[in-house]
């Protein structure tokens, strides 16, 4: 198995602390990779997939750090960042079909390769292995990832859903990225401190930071569909701009009244399924300065994300978590 590296982009920061979370990864990677396997064959290719092409295991390295307030030998922890893995790999499964997209981790996606059917049931079969390690950490534990999932799950309905009557469409757009990624995140943190004895008050401003810092990931995830390559992102860029999601920068430009944006606000009140539309669309809206303006939100986020640290001991890991904000916002895939 290939060594775990830290996300590149991020620096841990300090030496020993930089160790003591590598060999943790290096732990979650051999779970992982057991978790996943079945008798059928075919199960275990297609779980196999996307876990092997890569990621950048950042839910397991928020539970690594946030467990380092407390006991982070604590038995606990490993399944845990397990577990927050499990679940956002089986989101990626279903979120490629809501998507119908093409690729992820710098390959095929699963629904590509082996059809929407079976990129569902694989989804799922990785829900169920989670919930096998989960039970194994408490009641306490398998309650937080339900409602977690709850919460993962109305807001990616909501985000197909739209607006209701009356819901500002910022307001909305912003609610859902907090329940559809701010959730997770946050759980990967609260089981982190919790799991490993931290004080109340730390597990209350880790899982805060948790819940801000994943609205910067996807702020600035967003921000990477329109402005990355697929050679940095592993993804096909404009994804949301042809299922007619509207992110922050589209959300910017229909909210303006510029004649200029004119052409660009028709084609974004739409799916864009035509390549030259597609290529036009991506175009405009990168030369645009809601991309600048969209940016400087995932900033304020972070910013958010910080604060919440403000009474946590002046330690390596805290050091390390505000470095993760940076991270979060800066990265380019
Ligand atoms: C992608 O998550 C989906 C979002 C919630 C933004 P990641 O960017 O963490 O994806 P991987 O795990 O590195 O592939
Ligand atoms: C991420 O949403 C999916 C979940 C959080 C479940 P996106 O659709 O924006 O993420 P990517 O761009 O496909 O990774
Ligand atoms: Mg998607
Ligand atoms: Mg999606």
């Amino acid at each position: 198995m290939a060594k775990v590296q830290a996300p590149s982009g991020f620096n841990v920061g300090d030496a020993e602390l930089e160790r003591r979370i590598l060999a943790g990864l290096d732990s979650v990677e051999a779970a992982l990779a057991d978790a996943v396997k079945s008798e059928n064959p075919l199960v275990s290719e297609v779980s196999h997939h996307l876990l092997d092409a890569g990621g950048k295991r950042f839910r397991p390295m928020v539970v690594l750090l946030s467990a380092q307030y407390g006991d982070p030998t604590s038995p606990g922890i490993v399944p845990s960042a397990v577990v927050v893995e499990l679940t956002h790999l089986a989101t990626l499964y279903h979120d490629d079909v809501m998507d119908e997209a093409p690729r992820r981790r710098g390959t095929e996606s699963v629904n590509a390769r082996w059809g929407n059917t079976i990129a569902i049931l694989a989804g799922d079969f990785l829900f169920a292995r989670a919930s096998e390690i989960l039970a194994s950490l408490g009641s306490e534990a398998v309650q937080l990832q339900a409602q977690t999932f709850e919460r993962l799950c109305v807001g990616q309905i909501r985000e197909t859903q739209g607006p209701l009557e009356g819901e500002g469409a910022t307001d909305h757009h912003l609610s859902v990225l907090a329940d559809k990624t701010g959730s997770l995140i946050s759980t990967a943190a609260k089981f982190g401190t919790s799991l490993s004895g931290a004080d109340e008050a730390t597990v209350d401003a880790l899982t805060a930071f948790g819940e801000r810092i994943g609205v910067a990931f996807q702020l600035a995830d967003d921000l990477v569909d329109i402005t990355s390559e697929s050679s940095e992102s592993g993804k096909t860029p404009g994804t949301d701009l042809r299922e007619g999601v509207a992110t922050l920068p589209a959300l910017i430009v229909l909210g303006g009244d510029n004649p200029r944006d004119e052409r660009l606000r028709e084609l974004l009140s739409r799916p864009l399924t035509d390549d030259d539309e597609h290529a036009e669309a991506l175009k405009l809206l990168r030369d645009h300065e809601a991309v600048d303006l969209a940016r400087a939100e995932a900033h304020r986020r972070a910013d958010e994300a910080r604060e919440c640290l403000a009474g946590l001991p002046d330690v390596a890991a805290t050091a390390a978590l505000r470095q993760l904000c940076d991270y979060a916002v800066a990265r380019t895939f």
